[in-house]
């Protein structure tokens, strides 16, 4: 059999896992949520989701992945040979690639809007005429479609390089420039005539606000935010070298993941209240308001709102590609290990799959309007079912899987790299009572919670 690639180091690893973590999730949940629910008071509530529940589901995921040295499918042939855990490794591999397909239409998006901001055209418009210009701008039938599927094909090319010169390459060369990038932008959008009304908005902290639907907000967000349930962790781990620690990945993917979410919020809200809006959260404060925001801005500062522009649009493109490639290698993991395909040949595979249900996504805001699936538009309802039921189902199988199906022995094993890192010990007693016993609790309440 050929040799597993691996990535080349520490900072390799860590910048893979941050690159899938951080994505549009930090960008346009997170920062809407923190104003809504107590500011500074969210963000503790957040640290205390991430420790108590998700870094738990996180190590459980890198415990398989690690000591298998598999893909998600693969992984669960290892570990449980022959048993009913097969079906929570195919739920790993289908999960992300179902989420590929429509987190590519709005990568798409951002292509576009890129490619608008390079052409100058926020500026050379008034805020008057962009109210309505989103829902025109994805109802269209072509060029949406047509730029879904060239993020689509940039995503599966870096991942067709391979493990060490795509992903990790991409990666590193990605995430010092992502926050390069937005710390320039916060920077400049705190400074913006009005600002200080968005950075109270953040960092404010109310308690009042914290109630038990803050509670699950905040251990939703981290959750998906760490990109937990789908597989990514379980693939992405399976290519940790043995030496690694796994603590040190995990505790440093949640720190920059958070650090990431905090600027993120620093350069968006500010500006969103210098310009006198009303924030928002999803799609709309990206697609909508900013352009907004860019154009007003244009009217006194052409050159600035122009720069601010591409600045901003080349960190979400980044963002979200450092993502999908992570959603991609899942299943070009489990189709070159479990079925023997060349990865350049399970790329172009999956493009032409994850492709296709994008298509219908995305037309879904336009010719296919009419088409509905549970009452729900075809794209709402591809994102609804994963973020629901999809990634909730998965992160309680996994802790479910460690906790009690493994052996103890064995998770100590991974978590101590042998015994060999005494100071893990005491982390491993903390994160293996989590798993086993905290983290169950709290996803499957989270996993009712969105049923209802
Ligand atoms: N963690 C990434 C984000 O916050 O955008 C990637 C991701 C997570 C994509 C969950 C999709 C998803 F459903």
């Amino acid at each position: 059999m050929k040799e597993r690639e691996n990535f080349g180091s520490r900072m390799a690893v860590i910048m893979a896992l941050a690159g899938s973590a951080i994505g549009l999730g930090n960008i346009w949940r997170f920062p809407y949520l923190v104003g809504q629910n107590g500011g500074a008071a969210f963000v503790i509530v957040y640290i205390i989701a991430t420790l108590f529940i998700s870094l738990p589901i996180f190590f459980a995921e890198s415990v398989i992945g690690r000591r298998s040295g598999a893909n998600c499918r693969g992984a669960m042939e290892r570990l449980a040979p022959g048993t009913k855990w097969k079906w929570m490794g195919f739920l790993m591999v289908f999960t992300p690639l179902w989420i590929v397909s429509y987190y590519s239409v709005v990568g798409g998006w951002s292509l576009e809007y890129l490619v608008q901001a390079l052409r100058l055209d926020f500026i050379h418009t008034t805020p008057e005429n962009l109210s309505g210009l989103f829902e025109r701008f994805i109802s269209r039938p072509y060029a949406p479609v047509a730029y879904h599927l060239a993020f689509l094909a940039t995503t599966v090319t870096i991942v067709a390089l391979g493990v060490k010169s795509g992903i990790e390459k991409f990666s590193k060369i990605c995430l010092p420039v992502l926050f390069v990038l937005v710390v320039v932008i916060a920077v400049f959008s705190t400074t913006l005539p009005g600002a200080q009304k968005g950075v109270a908005y953040l960092l404010k902290p109310d308690f009042s606000k914290v109630t038990l639907k803050t509670c699950l907000d905040a251990l939703g967000q981290s959750f998906y935010s760490l990109s937990l349930g789908m597989g990514i962790i379980i693939t992405y781990s399976s290519y940790v070298s043995k030496k690694e620690n796994l603590l040190v990945s995990g505790v440093g993917t949640a720190v920059s993941d958070l650090l990431f979410a905090l600027l993120a919020g620093l350069a968006i809200m500010p500006a969103v209240f210098a310009a006198g809006i009303e924030p928002g959260s999803g799609p709309g404060l990206i697609f909508d308001t900013l352009p907004y925001i860019f154009a007003q801005m244009g009217l006194q500062m052409p050159w600035l709102s122009s720069i601010a522009a591409i600045l901003f649009f080349v960190t979400i493109l980044f963002a979200a590609l450092t993502s999908s490639v992570s959603l991609i290698e899942v299943g070009v993991a489990y189709l070159t290990e479990e079925k023997g395909l060349k990865r350049g040949w399970a790329c172009v595979l999956l493009f032409f799959l994850c492709g296709a249900v994008g298509v219908l996504c995305s037309l879904s805001f336009g010719p296919l309007a009419g088409t509905k699936v549970f009452g729900l538009g075809l794209f709402d309802f591809a994102d609804t079912f994963a973020s629901n039921v999809l990634l909730t189902l998965g992160g309680l199988l996994v802790v479910l899987f460690v906790g009690w199906k493994m052996a103890r022995p064995d998770v100590f094993d991974e978590f101590t790299n042998g015994g060999t890192k005494r100071a893990n010990v005491f982390w491993f007693k903390f994160f293996y009572f989590m798993i086993r016993y905290v983290a169950p609790v709290g996803v499957a309440i989270l996993f009712i919670s969105n049923l209802l």
